[in-house]
């Protein structure tokens, strides 16, 4: 996500760093988190790497210790996303989502990714629906968008479960392995 585009919030405006939505904790990434969150990503890697640039190779804790780091020193960090990892009743990382201000006012875009053993179970899309009416309510945004790969049916399927509407599909750069180079672009106005 690149942040050429102005930003649609002003300086200072935050989302919470912690949100409850049912049995799950959505709170900013912590330093401590390095470990769990590069086991999460270990273990999902054949899951997320198909369809995330980020995970091209393999994670690795220095990686992850450094994401860390950059998390817990500003908020949000310097592309302007504010990374929150999905923790479940245990503790234990089941995913993770983010708002993006890359989008230009008065839009920000959410992404996300699942642990592969927590996937079919809402985690993402209860965790997407509690960050849209967040993003809602912060001044400044008057669209909330997801964007993924025509290809990428599960990822479309929660932009569609709530209720965004298909605005567009379009060519864009393929970023990672199983994407097709159709972009479609989900949208949910105030
Ligand atoms: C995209 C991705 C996050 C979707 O995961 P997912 O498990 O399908 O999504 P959710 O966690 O929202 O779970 C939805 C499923 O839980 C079910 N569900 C159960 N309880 C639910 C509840 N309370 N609320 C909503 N859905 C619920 C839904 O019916 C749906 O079931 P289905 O898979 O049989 O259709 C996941 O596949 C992933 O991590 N992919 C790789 C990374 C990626 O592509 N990221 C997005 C890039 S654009």
């Amino acid at each position: 996500m690149d942040v050429e585009l102005p930003a649609a919030l002003a300086p200072g405006v935050c989302p919470p760093q912690r949100i409850v939505v049912e049995d799950m904790l959505i709170r900013r990434w912590e330093p401590e988190d390095f470990m769990p969150r590069f086991e999460a990503i270990a273990a999902s890697y054949e899951h997320i790497h198909p369809w995330m640039a980020w995970l091209a190779e393999r994670p690795t804790l220095d990686q992850q210790r450094v994401f860390g780091e950059i998390v817990a020193e500003s908020w949000p960090t310097a592309d302007r996303a504010f990374n929150y990892g999905i923790f479940g009743g245990d503790g234990s990382v089941l995913g993770a989502i983010g708002l993006h201000d890359c989008l230009g006012p008065p839009a920000v875009e959410i992404g996300y990714w699942c642990h592969v053993e927590h996937t079919g179970r809402g985690v993402v899309t209860r965790s997407a629906a509690a960050l849209t009416r967040i993003a809602f309510a912060l001044p400044g945004v008057d669209r909330v968008e997801i964007h993924c790969d025509e290809a990428n049916v599960r990822s479309a399927a929660v932009a569609r479960r709530l209720g965004y509407r298909l605005d567009r599909i379009e060519p864009r750069e393929k970023r990672a392995p199983a994407e097709s180079g159709r972009g479609m672009y989900w949208v949910m106005e105030r």
